[in-house]
């Protein structure tokens, strides 16, 4: 793979969608890399184990077989053959998932399976979105944006899209996974060389262009 583009951010800054529309523009792969901590913590409870002890969740990390596509288009996520692409995105895996990604063996052996896609990747590029990617994932990637927008902006966004659950529960929600989650890697402070988009005042397009601009430079 020629150009790697690391993308960070907090929850509902949109970098999931905005790293997948760049993608596509670019006919680059695209690796959602919250994805598979999220079949991990799915897995987890699954196997009926307590995603809150780490060594049950390592346990957990033996048996577990996992792939995801890289398809900016529609990528599938399986779990020992079952596809989990739409039950990774259950409030119950959204409240395990932070407990399950402050595991130190889990982010190793997940960061060697995302450096072992972003190798053998077919594509000229490939844009991997996250919250350690320009700094533990690929931090000599060719590209490294952190995508932030004030948290109104975030929760408003967030809410908007899972339409079933009620405004104020999902930004309750969605604090509380930063709050955990910022405890374990710092994704809201750019690290040295990354650049950071600003999407509180653009539409999905311009932020779209803003990354695209970034990538080109
Ligand atoms: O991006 P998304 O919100 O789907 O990520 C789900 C969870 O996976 C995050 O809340 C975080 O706990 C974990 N994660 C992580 N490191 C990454 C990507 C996601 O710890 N690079």
């Amino acid at each position: 793979t020629e150009t790697v583009v690391a993308v960070d951010g907090p929850a509902g800054s949109g970098k999931s969608s905005v790293s997948k529309a760049a993608a596509k523009r670019l006919d680059f792969a695209f690796l959602d890399t919250g994805a598979a901590y999220r079949a991990l913590a799915w897995h987890v409870l699954e196997s009926g184990a307590n995603p809150e002890q780490a060594t049950e969740v390592i346990s957990s990390l033996g048996g577990f077989d996992y792939s995801i596509g890289t398809d900016p288009d529609g990528y599938a996520v399986h779990v020992s053959g079952t596809d989990v692409t739409e039950s990774i995105r259950e409030p119950r895996v959204s409240a395990a998932v932070s407990a399950v990604a402050r595991v130190p063996e889990v982010r190793a052996h997940l960061t060697a399976l995302f450096r072992s896609i972003i190798r053998d990747s077919d594509k000229a590029g490939i844009i991997v979105e996250g919250r350690d990617i320009t700094t533990v994932v690929a931090p000599d990637a060719t590209a490294r944006i952190l995508l932030t927008a004030s948290e109104e902006a975030r929760m408003s966004r967030r809410s908007a899209e899972l339409a079933t659950e009620s405004a104020s529960d999902v930004a309750i929600a969605l604090q509380k996974r930063d709050r955990a989650d910022s405890r374990v890697v710092d994704f809201m402070t750019a690290a040295d060389g990354v650049v950071t988009v600003d999407s509180t005042n653009l539409n999905f397009d311009e932020t779209v262009d803003a990354v695209l601009d970034v990538i080109r430079t």
